[in-house]
């Protein structure tokens, strides 16, 4: 027995926001004919044995990026990219600053180090000119309304399509990886060997992820007709792959801060007990932070998520950003303003030699940090207000900076503390109410990755939040492990067989009437028929484990026989049970689309069966005209609305 009985498709939907009876049953559209059905299919769950050569992953962060890759025939043999030349005082890389140069006709010229020197070179006039790029993946993740148009500012405060500075990059990276395949392989290596893997926050909302894949087609990663040759990967997720992995020699544990000697070095860490090992992997990027908890289902070694993936904008970029906030504390917001875009070179500058001060700050320091202010910086204060930068640090209440003689900024091991508190507070705070939950308990191991996972002041605050509860591993190679993570994921993306939904996802729909279940307000008569308007039909809930290859079925079928395309709106929360879509909390998040064109058939009622998937990093969606067993071609497209 059904309750979902009539009609939803794009007008209905719209005026079931306002309710409007007469207009809504104008053209009562599509019938879900089925009721919800989740089908195993196990078939799904084999290895995909891929027709690719290589895989090559790309992680894109925040600050930093990079790629890796295997031979499909040579799994176990993980490389990572060529070091670019190039590099920071005092900061150790793997990775290539995140960092992206245009002309001043908004051509790519370079990326990473090579646009941050090149940048630095020329000269401050023209730099002006050219449109310089950083830190803008969080734009992502911080913008409401994302869409294709989306916009991102220079240093120059000049404006530029987000959407082609992600293409730009990942062009630049495809470039590199097949250039350095090729020179291995000594021919020319062909994209079509190539399976490609990028990774995103798991916290990464739907429009989001399907941004990254937009670049990549524009970038010519993968073409449109191809959508499977790229994979997006989850970083928390792709880090545990590698985790799960790891010899006892690879990694420190953090209570007893020695590397794991002692133990049998082929022992792995997690596969050890007979229920599987449960364990939390905290991604601590430049960014954000973000949080998987997995268990470890033997004998296989496949991954289940225990709780849906969590965290937040907690990255190591909140240091730099308190910085700014001190500046601005001591020389005025209105003269760093002013600063940033007069003399964006030194800026940049400024911004690196406080990077290596700040992956110096321990907590048993106990002697200042000194931060080299370029002599730009000293000089344009100057002219600015008229006194000197010394005058400033003196006159401020800021204490604990202080100017030292060689010219440099003087800050007390409390100063470089206090500029980590509140992002670390942030991350502590997400960690405790996450180990509070009930689907969070007997957790083994918390894996800390990534780079900000270096630094000590975040290290100590997360032993001490946990007292014991969990061991602490840091990997050896922290800011490679989502990447190596994230090839591995690309080799077999079934070793993760149970998610969890990050949110409620459904559609609007009509209900048969039923006194005293159904708000009067609801209520919408046709034919003598009484209907529930606004019914929230849930494909999945927040928090809903769901397997690999599980599909959701729904039945829908035109409103007239002429119609060539159903658009359906899809709905979501992060509320787990809803009742209406206009229950608080909900919101339009994407569309439905399902291409008829083509496929009439003789049947007077047309029945598109339509599987949609929630157990992989992408919402997917397939279709099937029932009567001639043709397929419809279908998506589901979350950036335009
Ligand atoms: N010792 C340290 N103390 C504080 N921060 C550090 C330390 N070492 C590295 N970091 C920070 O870690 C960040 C780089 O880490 P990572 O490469 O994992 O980030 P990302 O991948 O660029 O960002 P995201 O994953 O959020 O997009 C930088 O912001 C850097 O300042
Ligand atoms: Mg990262």
């Amino acid at each position: 027995m059904t309750e979902k009985e009539l009609v939803i498709d794009d007008i209905i939907t719209d005026a079931m926001a306002t309710p409007s009876p007469a207009k809504s049953m104008g053209d009562p559209g599509i019938t879900p004919l089925s009721p919800t059905h989740v089908l195993k299919d196990s078939e799904e769950n084999e290895p995909t044995r891929h027709p690719y050569v290589v895989v090559v992953a790309i992680d894109f962060g925040t600050t930093s990026s990079g790629y890796a890759y295997a031979f499909t025939k040579e799994p176990e043999c993980i490389h990572t990219m060529r070091r670019w030349e190039g590099g920071d005082p005092g900061v150790s890389n793997q990775k290539t600053p995140t960092t992206i140069l245009l002309t001043p006709d908004k051509k790519f010229h370079s990326f990473g180090y090579a646009a941050r020197d090149f940048y630095h070179d020329l000269d401050p006039a023209e730099s002006k000119q050219w449109l310089y790029l950083e830190k803008f993946k969080m734009k992502l993740h911080t913008t409401a309304n994302l869409s294709i148009d989306t916009d991102l500012h220079a240093a120059n405060g000049k404006k530029v399509k987000a959407l082609d500075i992600f293409a730009y990059a990942l062009a630049f990276f495809k470039e590199q990886a097949l250039k350095e395949l090729s020179d291995q392989a000594g021919a020319d290596f062909d994209n079509a060997d190539v399976r490609w893997v990028i990774t995103v926050p798991a916290i990464w909302k739907m429009p989001a992820k399907q941004f990254m894949r937009e670049a990549a087609y524009k970038a010519g990663l993968v073409s449109r007709d191809n959508p499977d040759q790229l994979i997006i990967a989850l970083e928390p997720e792709a880090a545990s792959i590698y985790c799960r992995k790891l010899r006892l020699h690879q990694m420190v544990d953090l209570g007893t801060k020695t590397a794991l000697n002692g133990y049998s070095p082929t022992e792995n860490i997690g596969v050890g007990t007979a229920q599987g090992d449960r364990y939390v992997v905290v991604d601590c990027g430049g960014g954000t932070v973000d949080l998987t908890v997995h268990q470890i289902r033997l004998p296989e070694g496949h991954l289940k998520e225990l709780y849906k993936a969590s965290g937040g904008p907690y990255g190591s970029i909140g240091i730099d950003y308190e910085f700014e906030k001190l500046l601005c504390k001591i020389f005025g917001q209105d003269f760093i303003d002013q600063f940033k875009i007069k003399r964006p070179a030194a800026w940049v500058d400024l911004m690196i030699a406080f990077e290596s001060r700040k992956r110096a700050a321990t907590p048993d320091r106990s002697n200042p940090l000194n931060i080299n202010l370029p002599f730009s910086f000293i000089d344009y204060y100057k002219k600015f207000r008229g006194h000197s930068v010394e005058h400033a640090l003196r006159k401020s209440n800021v204490d604990f900076v202080k100017w030292s003689s060689q010219g440099m900024l003087r800050m007390s091991p409390d100063a470089m503390n206090a500029l980590f508190k509140p992002t670390i507070d942030h991350i502590i705070q997400h960690l405790t109410e996450l180990f509070e939950r009930p689907e969070v308990t007997d957790i083994k191991f918390l894996f800390l990755v990534g780079g900000f996972a270096e630094s000590p002041l975040l290290q100590q605050a997360v032993q001490k939040m946990l007292q014991g509860r969990s061991r602490i591993i840091i990997p050896h190679d922290v800011g490679l492990t989502i990447l190596k993570g994230a090839v591995l994921f690309g080799l077999d993306p079934s070793v993760i067989k149970v998610r969890r939904s990050p949110l409620t996802y459904g559609v609007g729909v009509l209900n048969r009437f039923i006194e005293g279940k159904h708000p009067p307000e609801k209520m919408l008569v046709k034919d003598g028929t009484r209907w529930c308007t606004d019914v929230f039909d849930t494909f999945i809930s927040a928090d809903q484990s769901v397997a690999l290859g599980e599909t959701v079925k729904r039945s829908y079928t035109p409103a007239k026989p002429s119609q060539q395309v159903i658009v359906i709106h899809v709905y979501c929360s992060e509320k787990e049970s809803v009742s209406f879509i206009s229950d608080p909390g909900v919101r339009k998040c994407g569309t439905l689309k399902l291409d008829v064109s083509g496929t009439e058939s003789p049947a007077t009622r047309r029945e598109i069966q339509t599987l949609m998937q929630f157990g992989d990093t992408e919402i997917r969606a397939m279709a099937i005209d029932v009567a001639t067993s043709r397929s419809v071609k279908a998506s589901i497209d979350f950036l335009s609305q």
